[in-house]
């Protein structure tokens, strides 16, 4: 719905009995009654409002995840939205992890529905929105609370690059189903629905079975033209290494055009792209470069039996029309980032807590209203993330560059605006961030989500 400067979407959170695996009934938890939920689409520096309506039996948040959005909006994990008749309660705030106690001064609780206001004073990117309930995310995300959210400017629309049917968002998940059909998430107590506090994940829950929006090893028929593919990994805990099985004459078949934070400088050729749990890559890949009829699949590298394979494009036969499409040698204008302009630089270490269950970041479990940096609006910063696991660490409220990895230059999927970034076992990173325009308690954390659901969070705080 359209309404004079805001573009506005009414969202209900309800169960619905989806078809996943053939004959069998899927009870999920959606954003309108499909997973992934309905796709947003915005324009950017024009206002969307998302009015999110709580039918589910617990209590929910909406994050938009890529978003630069003022506080209010952003989804701590502590604003809930209860279902009509539940009160709040002094659990509905907690984790049921040691250390993870204590609803705080932050408390922010709407009855059944919630407005989320997004300026989208951004570029085009892709976003995604999915639940940030403290405790409880790995649960929400995995049982279907996850949808796109696109963003599109002028600058993208004046690009040749494939549009239309031939710009698809693929959400790449992996999930693992009870013999009944139904989502099981092992790291939830249901009947209490709690947290299960176990150090059984320390790798986060891995599924095994991959799905593409939502469906087991989809089949696309694709023309013999280019396609924008927009990958996102929605996984709670896996990684992925994709890679075209057959590689088109030549290589190179998966042409980077666009990050977390929108389109590159420069398109950037990956023969293998590895996407961490929370990163989007946009890719093109063009199909002409394969005979008629080839059967193209997309791969997991890191993957076995059901993980090892992701999709497949079916090469049509018919002969293409002409491809209007095209990517052109340069993209887009980057700002280099500067960190010789930064005020401060901060070092995290993102850890095992010693003694109890759970994580943390430099030697503290999540408390909400606890912060662990003060950051001055329109300044700059170094944030060096350190750790001797694998954490895909995310940022909110605004983009990064990455400038270091261990030290040294950065990876091959570290280019461009980035709001994650994947960090392997003894690894450092180093980014630079510019915080903009909103004060307010924005967080800081590991995009496993079970990690980030045993306390490896913080708050930050901008003023
Ligand atoms: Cu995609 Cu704070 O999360
Ligand atoms: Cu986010
Ligand atoms: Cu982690």
């Amino acid at each position: 719905r359209t309404s004079g400067t805001t573009d506005v979407y009414e969202i209900t959170q309800r169960t619905a009995r989806l078809q996943i695996l053939p004959g069998l009934e899927t009870t999920a938890w959606t954003y309108g009654g499909t997973f992934p939920g309905p796709t947003i689409v915005s324009r950017s520096g024009r206002r969307t409002m998302v009015r999110h309506r709580n039918e589910l039996p617990h209590p929910t948040v909406v994050h938009l995840h890529g978003g630069h959005t003022p506080y209010s909006s952003d989804g701590y994990p502590t604003a809930l939205i209860l279902p009509p008749g539940h009160t709040a309660s002094h659990d509905d705030g907690m984790a049921g992890m040691p250390g993870m106690s204590g609803a705080s001064d932050a408390q922010d609780i709407a009855a059944v529905q919630r407005t989320y206001t997004y300026p989208m004073a951004q570029r085009a990117a892709t976003l995604w929105y999915h639940d940030h309930r403290m405790g409880f995310t790995g649960a929400n995300v995995w049982n279907g609370l996850a949808g796109f959210h696109l963003v599109h400017d002028d600058e993208e629309e004046a690009l040749p690059l494939p549009r239309g049917e031939r710009d698809i968002p693929l959400m790449i998940t992996d999930r693992s189903f009870a013999a009944d059909g139904s989502f099981r998430y092992p790291a939830l107590d249901a009947e209490q629905h709690k947290p299960g506090v176990s150090d059984q994940y320390m790798d986060g829950v891995l599924g095994d079975v991959v799905l593409v929006n939502g469906a087991p090893w989809p089949v696309l028929e694709t023309e013999g033209l280019r396609y924008r593919l927009r990958l996102l990994n929605a996984s709670n805990a896996r990684r992925y290494r994709l890679a075209l099985d057959p590689q088109p004459p030549g290589g190179g078949g998966l042409v980077q055009i666009g990050s977390d934070g929108g389109l590159l400088e420069r398109p950037l050729k990956h023969d293998a792209l590895d996407i961490a749990p929370g990163e989007r890559f946009d890719v093109v890949v063009d199909f002409s470069r394969y005979r008629p009829g080839t059967r193209v699949r997309l791969v997991n590298r890191l993957g076995s039996g059901g993980t090892a394979a992701v999709m497949r494009f079916d090469v049509s036969t018919a002969r293409p029309p002409a491809d209007d499409s095209r990517i052109p040698a340069r993209l887009s204008t980057l700002p280099a980032p500067q960190p010789e302009n930064a005020v401060a630089t901060r070092t995290f270490h993102f850890q095992r807590s010693s003694g109890s269950m759970g994580w943390t970041i430099n030697g503290r479990a999540y408390k909400p209203g606890r912060p662990l940096a003060k950051v001055r609006l329109g300044t700059t910063e170094i944030w060096r993330f350190v750790t001797d696991f694998h954490h895909p660490i995310h940022l909110h409220l605004d983009h990064f560059r990455v400038t270091a990895r261990n030290g040294a230059s950065i990876g091959p999927y570290d280019e461009g605006w980035k709001d994650t970034v994947d960090l392997r076992p003894a690894e450092s990173v180093e980014i630079v961030t510019r915080f903009t325009d909103y004060p307010g308690r924005y967080m800081l954390h590991c995009h496993n989500l079970e990690h980030e659901d045993m306390a490896m969070m913080a708050d930050f705080v901008t003023e």
